[in-house]
């Protein structure tokens, strides 16, 4: 397995290759060992390999067109981003404790949120339901020694295999706050987390200041309508948009844009 990246910061053309070895290094650092890991794979996992001092540390990614879409208007998403940009993904799920989707990514697509394209542990699988629209039959629900969460209200009639945790968190006129389920998810021992999508749950999560990075996966694709991949709450002015810091690197055909939110946690 190789993989090249490209350090678009300030040397566009600096390609560096993640090897098996480089992985296996980042794998046994995010379980403590004490590893030098060589950049730029120290910059965009570093985050996810610190030791946990604060009480939970979240990221989250997109997969999207050049023009901020994550599908065409009639739904269909596999796939925007290429093999590359998946294990890359699939990297990110193995190095943290749960990953978080929506209802509607289940719903649509009937993932399995495991780890494949990697060697690596497949983390806790959460799904964010408040209204107990989980299908008993959803793939992420297989019993495969991983936990299974789902996230709703405390109304709410979930019909759920007895081996899955339920998660109760008060709502707001139907929404969870993004920070009270991260506390939650804490409490259950899963501090680092990824919020794997869809477009709602993780513009919520970012809405909320929930995220402290965010890794969008760029492909070279222009749909032209169809769902965009964030959306937030209306502003005026272009000095109340988001600026975060931003390093650029390739993955093959795709570019990861990683967005430091440096949120609070
Ligand atoms: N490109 C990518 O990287 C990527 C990744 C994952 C998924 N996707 C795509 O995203 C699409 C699905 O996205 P989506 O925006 O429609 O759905 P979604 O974000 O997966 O799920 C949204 C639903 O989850 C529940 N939910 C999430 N956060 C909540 C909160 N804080 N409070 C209350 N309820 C919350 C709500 O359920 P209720 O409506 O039941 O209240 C909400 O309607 C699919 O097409 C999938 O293929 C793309």
């Amino acid at each position: 397995m190789t993989e090249q990246s490209v350090n678009a910061g300030n040397s566009p053309d600096r390609l560096e290759t993640l090897s098996d070895i480089d992985w296996s290094h980042i794998r046994a650092a995010r379980d403590g060992a004490d590893l030098q890991i060589a950049e730029p794979w120290r910059s965009v996992f570093a985050p996810l390999l610190a030791p946990t001092t604060r009480a939970s540390f979240v990221i989250g990614q997109i997969g999207q067109s050049l023009d901020g879409r994550i599908a065409t208007a009639s739904g269909h998403s596999h796939y925007i981003n290429g093999p590359a940009a998946i294990a890359h993904l699939h990297r990110l799920r193995a190095l943290v404790d749960a990953v978080v989707v929506g209802i509607g990514t289940v719903l649509a697509d009937d993932p399995q949120l495991t780890v494949r394209r990697v060697e690596g542990p497949s983390p806790a699988r959460v799904v964010i339901d408040p209204q107990g629209r989980m299908p008993r039959g959803a793939k992420l629900l297989a019993a495969d020694g991983c936990r299974r969460i789902v996230v709703t209200r405390p109304r709410a009639a979930a019909d759920l295999p007895g081996d899955v945790e339920r998660l109760d968190i008060d709502d707001d006129a139907g929404v969870l706050a993004p920070a009270a389920i991260v506390r939650a998810l804490t409490g259950l021992g899963l501090h680092r987390v990824l919020i794997e999508g869809g477009a709602l749950t993780l513009s919520r999560f970012l809405a909320a200041g929930c995220l402290q990075r965010l890794h969008v996966v760029m492909a070279p694709l222009i749909i032209g309508s169809g769902p965009a991949g964030l959306s937030l709450p209306t502003i005026d002015r272009l000095e109340q948009a988001l600026r975060p810091p931003m390093r650029a690197w390739r993955l093959d055909q795709d570019l990861l844009l990683d967005l430091d939110l440096g949120a609070g946690g």
